[in-house]
């Protein structure tokens, strides 16, 4: 993969940057800015190249058109904080405006254009207007570094097409994603255990599939844990359930057998007799949720105490740990003990531990952990899983010589 170092002397010269500043707004408040923070070593590099600086990302799924409340401009603002310098932010991203921005850029300076997403060409199935709008994207500049980790799944023109059409090199936060997860998937140090929550497992397919013969544990909670239990014939009142992967879970769960894998369900439940603040919580056997006074309406919505516990002791005496989803609903102090127990444990090991997706990665923010306390936070949800499912990512393809 090209790197910053690939690249000639950048003092004077246009460096367009694909950032990954999608990050979650409360109407015009950042409520986790992990992914501006994890951006700024890249950028600020460019700044000590005396590079001009063009920062390009998108925010949220707008469909080809502006919107306010997708507009990057908080973005722009808490960048321009970190960073310690006037950013400029352009209203357009191709536009009058956007071009104005560009030339008023000073050695050293930098700007922020407006969503990429306002544009049809970013997103468009069709490679040729993909390539027009790449080529607009290009003319205002000399280099391109993409550093969006968390889009490199997406053949997108700012991640893709634009590649193709100037010297281009991965930066900083894509080089250190790359190797975490190149470490993930060759010779991970053992015990390798692999704790998968979130609510989905059809979400979780592919990453089971592709880890399965690779790790030494499974660790399953969060909302997809209740598919296994139904896998294992147990009855799950109300709790998520996706019927149709039942027979995957019992899929993986031979095949687990088979390769030596452990799969590690919880033992008992924090059963809710509805979703929200103020239900009333029970603890049952995992196998017997219906038990709890709310019957066949209970609700699962976090793993109990003793699997807390029991998944803490298996991650702590792991040497590589990879976590992705929530134990349960985190945002809820009452269904947040799992996660935070998950969390700690993580922080506790003796080796490498990776958070990966946007989810876990705002749990552990949210519950007041620091990222440093991780061996790596990273900032790719689809795009870590993908990577882990062994998928090719057209975002790093093309910056491979
Ligand atoms: C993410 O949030 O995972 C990335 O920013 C990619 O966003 P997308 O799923 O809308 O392409």
């Amino acid at each position: 993969m090209r790197t910053l170092a690939s690249l000639p002397s950048l003092d004077g010269k246009r460096v367009i940057i694909r950032c990954d500043l999608n990050v979650p707004l409360d109407g015009t408040t950042i409520t986790d800015d992990g992914r501006i923070v994890a951006s700024v070593p890249t950028i600020k590099y460019l700044v000590e190249q005396r590079a001009k600086v063009i920062v390009i990302s998108h925010l949220g799924r707008p469909e080809g058109a502006p919107e306010a409340k997708y507009s990057l401009e908080p973005a722009a603002v808490r960048l321009g904080e970190l960073l310690g310098q006037p950013v400029i932010f352009a209203t357009d991203t191709v536009g009058a405006d956007a071009k104005g921005a560009v030339k008023a850029l000073a050695s050293g300076g930098v700007a922020v254009l407006e969503n990429l997403r306002f544009n049809p060409g970013e997103t468009s199935k069709d490679a040729e207007e993909r390539k027009a709008f790449a080529a607009q994207l290009a003319d205002f500049a000399d280099f391109f570094v993409s550093d969006g980790f968390g889009v490199v799944h997406r053949k997108q023109a700012s991640v893709y097409e634009l590649a193709q059409l100037l010297p281009s090199a991965a930066g900083l936060l894509i080089e250190k994603e790359v190797e975490v997860a190149h470490r993930l998937t060759s010779a991970p140090e053992r015990p390798y255990t692999v704790v998968l929550g979130g609510s989905k497992v059809s979400d979780k397919l592919g990453v089971i599939d592709n880890l399965l013969p690779s790790v030494n544990k499974l660790l399953v909670g969060g909302g997809m844990v209740f598919t296994f239990l139904a896998a294992q014939g147990h009855k799950v009142g109300s709790s998520l359930l996706e019927k149709d992967q039942i027979e995957t879970c019992q899929t993986y769960l031979k095949r687990a057998a088979e390769l030596g894998v452990e799969v590690v369900l919880p033992t008992d439940i924090v059963v809710a007799s509805k979703f929200g603040a103020d239900a009333e919580v029970a603890v049952t056997a995992a196998d017997a949720i219906e038990s709890s006074p709310f019957g066949a309406t209970g609700l699962g919505l976090d793993i109990g105490p003793d699997s807390a516990k029991h998944f803490a002791e298996v991650i702590k005496s792991s040497k590589t740990v990879f976590w992705n989803g929530p134990m349960g609903v985190f945002e809820i102090d009452k269904f947040a003990n799992g996660t935070r127990a998950v969390a700690k444990a993580l922080t506790e090991v003796d080796g490498l531990s990776v958070v990966g997706g946007g989810d876990s990665a705002a749990a552990v923010r949210i519950l007041g952990f620091n990222d440093d306390q991780f061996g790596h936070i990273s900032t790719g949800g689809g795009a870590s899983l993908e990577y882990l499912e062994g998928k090719k990512l057209p975002g790093l393809e093309v910056l491979n010589d």
